[in-house]
Order: C-alpha cells, then structure tokens, then sequence
C-alpha cells in the first residue's frame, strides 16, 4: 500500500486517482476527511483496490505523531510526500505561525513520516520515498522564500538518504514541477494574478503524474525528476556556478510575476 499525502485535491487527487487504475492500494493522507472519503467512492467505483483514507493537519505536531501511530497498522510499501502549500508573500509580512507551520508541513512532516517507515523498508529491503519538491527547491524563488527554503530541504533531505541507504533495496527521488497548469496551486494564483509569463515554463499535471509513475515503476530510478516544459537542467547548473548570474535570472524572470502573486494574494486575504 502506498501513503499519498495532500490527496483530497490538486495534484494529489489525480494522482491517486491514476494510481488506483494502476492497481496501488492507498492510504490518502489530508486535512478534508470529507473529501478524501468522497475520492475513495469514486476510485472504488472504478478500481478495485483498497483504499483507506486518515484525516491528518501535517502543519501540527500533534497531528503528525498521531498519524505516525496509526501508520504503524499498514502494511506501506512506499510514500509519496505530495501535501504542500506555498503562501507567496512579502516576507517581512509573513505571520510567524504560518511560516512554523509551512515549514511543518513541506518538510518537517515529510522527515518524520519517513523516519516512521524506513524500520520495515529496511526490514524488507524494500521501497521508496518519493518528495513533490518544486523547481523552487532548486532555484531562489522571491516572495516565497520560506517555501523555497522548505522544497529545497525536502530535496536535500531525500537525497542524502539516497546516498546513506544505497544498495538497501530502498529508492529515494524528488520530483521538482514548475508551475502546474490544470490542476493545483499555481490555478489558484491563475485565478488571482493571470498566467505566468512563458518563459518563466510551466508543466501539466498529467506530465508530473507520469514522473510519479516513471519513479514508482522504474527499477533504478532516478534521484531527481524535473517536470518543466523547457529543459532548465543547464540552466540550474549555471545559477550554481554563477550565483549573480542566478540572481539577475530569478529577477529578470519571476520576480514580477510573483510580486503579482504575493500582492494579488494579500488583497483577497484581507477581503476575506
Ligand atoms: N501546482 C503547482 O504549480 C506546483 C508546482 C511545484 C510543486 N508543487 C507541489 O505539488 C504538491 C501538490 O500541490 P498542488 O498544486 O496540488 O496543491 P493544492 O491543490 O493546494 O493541494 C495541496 C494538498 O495538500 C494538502 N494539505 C495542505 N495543507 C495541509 C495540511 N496542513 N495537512 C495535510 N494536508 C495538507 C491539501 O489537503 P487539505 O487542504 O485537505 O489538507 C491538498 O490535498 C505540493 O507539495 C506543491 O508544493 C505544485
């Protein structure tokens, strides 16, 4: 049984969705129980796996040693640290809990679940931690910078287990999408500051499902999987070499466009 978190919508919804007609079992992990009990109707109507879903907040402590517990009566095969949120915003207006709780849940929670499941992966010699990380874990992203920071240690993270636990039958990747158009978060900052510009790339939700699959299915798979629609691997490796140079880019290409997000996104908040 595979442990999909931030499976009520979004990505994680098609994803689980795709991964049923595949024949996964799953366990759906995500705050709307309602949701996720609505999801799990759906694909049993279809497939017949076995789904079970657990209503968690990863952003809270508490929840997540709760969880940890319940894990302990599934038989998991391999997780997929899919639950997210990114919060664009002026960081010097960011609310100090939310910041702790971002941070909670894009990579704190993700640290502990594994940790929770790597005994019995490594009692079997058997599977694997897959991170939804962003192209913002490999790249500076202004007004998200906690989430930046947060994908980028997730990415970290799961790397460096990669290489500890190597030959331990045991596979670890990050998937890093750009933005993803059709479902998700970058909808939402559609919705509120237009599309982002075309060069800055993009990615379709089905290409960063097809990654998941690719990793889940390939007997070597790769550390890292990029879902963009241009090839940004050179450029990645020149914002690395040349610093000023990774700045000027982030300036030159996203800079406006999430200045937008973050503003557009203070303005509906505070008609909330
Ligand atoms: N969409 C993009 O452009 C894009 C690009 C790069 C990377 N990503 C990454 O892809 C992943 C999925 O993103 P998405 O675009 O599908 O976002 P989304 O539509 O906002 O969905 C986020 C999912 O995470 C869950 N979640 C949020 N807060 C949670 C919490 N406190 N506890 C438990 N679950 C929580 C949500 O469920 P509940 O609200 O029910 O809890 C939901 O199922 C994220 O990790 C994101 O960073 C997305």
């Amino acid at each position: 049984m595979l442990l999909l978190t931030g499976a009520s919508r979004g990505i994680g919804a098609k994803l689980a969705v795709k991964l049923a007609e595949l024949g996964y079992d799953l366990l759906l992990v995500a705050r709307n129980e309602e949701a996720l009990k609505q999801l799990k109707l759906e694909i049993q109507k279809k497939y017949s796996v076995n789904i079970q879903v657990i209503s968690a907040d990863l952003s809270q402590s508490t929840s997540v040693l709760q969880l940890l517990e319940k894990l302990e009566s599934f038989e998991i095969s391999g997780v997929i640290h899919n639950a997210g949120v990114d919060a664009f915003q002026t960081f010097d207006t960011q609310d100090l809990k939310g910041l702790e709780d971002n941070l909670y849940l894009n990579l704190t929670a993700p640290m502990l679940i594994t940790r929770a499941l790597m005994p019995k992966f490594l009692s079997k010699q058997k599977g694997i931690v897959i991170g939804m990380s962003s192209l913002a874990g490999l790249f500076p992203t202004p007004y998200g910078a906690h989430y930046s920071a947060a994908k980028s240690g997730l990415w970290a993270f799961i790397q460096a287990l990669a290489i500890e636990y190597d030959g331990n039958g045991i596979h670890f990747c990050t998937i890093h999408p750009g933005f993803v158009h059709g479902d998700g978060m970058h909808e939402a900052h559609k919705a509120i500051a237009g599309d982002a510009p075309f060069f800055m790339g993009g990615t379709t939700t089905e290409t960063v499902i097809q990654k998941v699959i690719t990793a889940l299915q390939s007997a070597s798979p790769s550390p890292v999987y990029i879902a963009n629609r241009f090839a940004v691997k050179p450029l990645l490796i020149l914002t690395h070499l040349f610093p000023r140079f990774a700045k000027w880019l982030s300036t030159k290409m996203m800079k406006k466009y999430l200045a937008k997000v973050a503003h557009s996104s203070a303005i509906d908040g505070q008609k909330k």
